[in-house]
């Protein structure tokens, strides 16, 4: 179990194709009516329409956002802010327009409206980065998540190819580092995959066809999951480096995350391999940063931080800052690591795969030992020997089985067959309880709809029990609620069969069987009665009750591993067997019993789940009762040979 803390940013999001026209309501949403429209110059044309559709609820337009979100130009556009008396914001942009817009909120209190033209995300998180005389300050808090999102896909039309390509896998870098971030939760593993699974199959699309709107709304989407994961768990080297890169060298932001990212997870693969796996799996390959490598190859995405114009000479610098102070990462981060994974970055280097090696091929082995059996005298054993070899070799081979598992199995099997006696078999109890014995039995038994269905026989039975007249008490005046069993045997159509053998057997109001107590005199709880004329039979007994099967062997050790309990639900048990006709072995279940659906054994069929009906009062044969007792009538229904 993973117990784990989630930090929800709650934001309105509207996502759709042409949203930008909500923009008025939900500026009156927000019970405002100046909304201050943010912007850069190429937008003009976006942001044009947006002061049309907005009317008169646009109080002016700021077209001067810049990089790095300068506390310069903040200053600037507060002043035209308070000129104009604005009362809400609007960015339409990447993420230096979000960023102006939570540089504004963070001075004035002003709810903002989110307009995300790239895959930055940051119009989903709570952190604002600042630069001022050329340092960069970076403070996070709730108040600067944008009030509304309106994600509207036309906008990201014309996004640039090369810059869709690496802003989108700028947003795969937060969903990678969230999957190994020491806050990690299902939550945000979930949206982490879903991001990398929508954007690895958008980003393809989106370098064929620019305007290839499905691929363009799913690596928005990805894009807003993403930009989720990072407002809402830290991330690790990966994001130190780029930081360290950009900051102290002046590379692009998004080209940088696009390059260093497959190396980043490179160095991180053995110490993450949980979630590498899942990655290469949202990838759709069999190794994580191999595969990250080569889609951003395939998308033609910068590759080497040499063609982003890092100087060689720079690398050891850049390892020094990336290590001076700790912070989380799955690997422990030392300058040595770093400078070598920048030194494979800078050159372009595919990592080498970290995933498993490729599997050897067993199938030769396996045909040889299928084809060991092509001879066996009768086809049958040939055939069920062969096929079994078949699923067990998959089955090694699909789950990785280790040598230690495997010597664990032969040791468990080993103890189930030592615990076999006259008096115990726990390897049926382990068929059963693997639900096998009930598939065979409904293969072999129950193909017929008008005759009664059959169940397990179970370990309890014993052949040759006390015949007895009818109206007989079975239980011999053990203690229990007395049932009367009022029982016909017919053929599928309802004509009697005369002189069937039943034998009938359960355990007592303890839950167990009379073979189980060795001290009890003689056995008692089961008998062979023999049906009239009409095919009926009468007898009395105790109303049986639920029973854990025997769990002190291998049996019970794999029910406690896998977190099952022991119990059958209750029940009666039939043999049936009468010349002309097939052998029925079935049980009743008491309706209303504990365990009917969760049988230990898998006995349970809706047929045979039968009212013990409470009764008060005379009994049919008069046998005198003092309390309560009750009744339990069934016709079986047995196929002819
Ligand atoms: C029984 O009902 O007697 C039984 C059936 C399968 C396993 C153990 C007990
Ligand atoms: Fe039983």
């Amino acid at each position: 179990m993973r117990s784990f803390v989630y930090t929800a940013h709650p934001a309105r999001v509207l996502f759709g194709a042409g949203t930008l026209a909500e923009l008025p309501a939900e500026v009156n949403r927000l019970g405002r009516t100046r909304a201050f429209v943010l912007t850069t110059p190429e937008l003009a044309e976006p942001a044009a329409r947006a002061t049309s559709l907005l009317g008169p609820l646009a109080a002016g337009v700021f077209d001067g956002v810049a990089m790095h979100t300068p506390v310069e130009v903040t200053e600037s556009a507060l002043g035209s802010l308070r000129e104009l008396d604005a009362d809400c914001l609007v960015s339409i942009g990447g993420g230096s327009a979000t960023g102006l817009g939570k540089a504004l909120a963070a001075r004035t209190g002003l709810p903002q409206i989110a307009v995300p033209t790239t895959y930055a995300g940051s119009e989903v998180t709570p952190v604002l980065g600042e630069t001022a005389a050329g340092a960069k300050t970076t403070r996070s808090s709730p108040d600067l998540v944008p009030r509304t999102v309106v994600y509207d896909v036309e906008l990201t039309v014309g996004l640039p190819v090369a810059l869709s390509v690496t802003s989108g896998i700028n947003a795969m870098a937060h969903a990678v580092e969230a999957l190994y971030a020491p806050q990690a939760n299902p939550i945000i593993d979930g949206y982490a995959l879903q991001s990398i699974r929508w954007l690895a199959a958008a980003l393809p699309r989106i370098v064929a066809r620019s305007d290839d709107l499905d691929a363009r709304a799913d690596a928005l989407a990805g894009a807003w999951l993403a930009g989720t994961c990072l407002g809402s768990v830290g991330m690790g080297l990966h994001h130190k480096l780029c930081h360290v890169l950009g900051g102290s060298f002046d590379l692009p932001h998004a080209e940088t995350h696009t390059v260093v990212l497959p190396h980043a997870m490179a160095f991180n693969a053995t110490a993450a391999r949980d979630a590498m796996h899942r990655i290469a799996d949202a990838l759709g390959t069999p190794d994580a940063p191999t595969g990250m490598y080569d889609l951003i190859a395939q998308l033609g995405g910068p590759t080497s931080l040499a063609e982003l114009g890092l100087a060689e000479a720079e690398l050891g610098r850049a390892a020094e800052l990336a290590t001076a102070t700790p912070y989380p990462n799955p690997r422990p981060v030392t300058a040595d690591g770093v400078l070598a994974l920048l030194a494979d970055a800078w050159q372009g280097n595919r990592p080498t795969p970290c995933g498993p090696q490729p599997r050897p091929d067993i199938r030769p082995l396996t045909d040889q030992v299928v084809a060991s059996f092509a001879k066996a005298p009768d086809p049958r054993v040939g055939r069920l020997l062969g096929d079994l070899v078949r699923h067990l070799h998959e089955f090694v081979a699909d789950n990785d089985v280790t040598e230690a598992e495997w010597l664990f199995a032969i040791d468990f099997l080993t103890r189930t067959g030592q615990l076999c006696g006259p008096s115990r078999q726990e390897f049926i109890l382990l068929s059963d309880t693997l639900g096998v014995s009930s598939v065979v039995d409904v293969l072999t038994n129950s193909r017929s709809p008008d005759t009664t269905p059959s169940a397990v026989l179970g370990p309890f039975y014993v052949d040759g029990p006390p015949v007895v007249p009818h109206g007989s008490d079975i239980a011999r005046g053990l203690p229990g609620t007395p049932l009367w069993a009022d029982i016909r045997v017919t053929d599928p159509d309802w004509r009697p069969v005369d002189g069937a053998v039943v034998d009938v057997w359960q355990s007592n109001d303890d839950g167990f069987y009379d073979v189980q107590l060795p001290d009890l005199d003689g056995p008692v709880l089961r008998a062979r009665l023999h049906t009239d004329a009409d095919g009926a039979l009468r007898f009395w007994s105790i109303l049986p009750s639920e029973y854990p099967i025997p769990s002190d062997g291998p049996v019970g050790q794999m029910l406690r591993a896998t977190g099952r309990h022991p119990y059958r639900a209750p029940h009666l048990h039939f043999m049936i067997m009468a010349t002309g006709y097939r052998r029925l072995v079935t049980q009743l279940f008491v309706a209303g019993g504990a365990y009917l659906d969760s049988d230990a054994v898998f006995g349970v069929k809706d047929d045979l789940i039968v009212p013990f009906e409470r009764a008060t009062g005379p009994t049919p044969d008069g046998r005198e009762i003092d309390g309560d007792w009750c009744r339990v009538e069934f016709t079986f229904h047995i196929a002819p040979e």
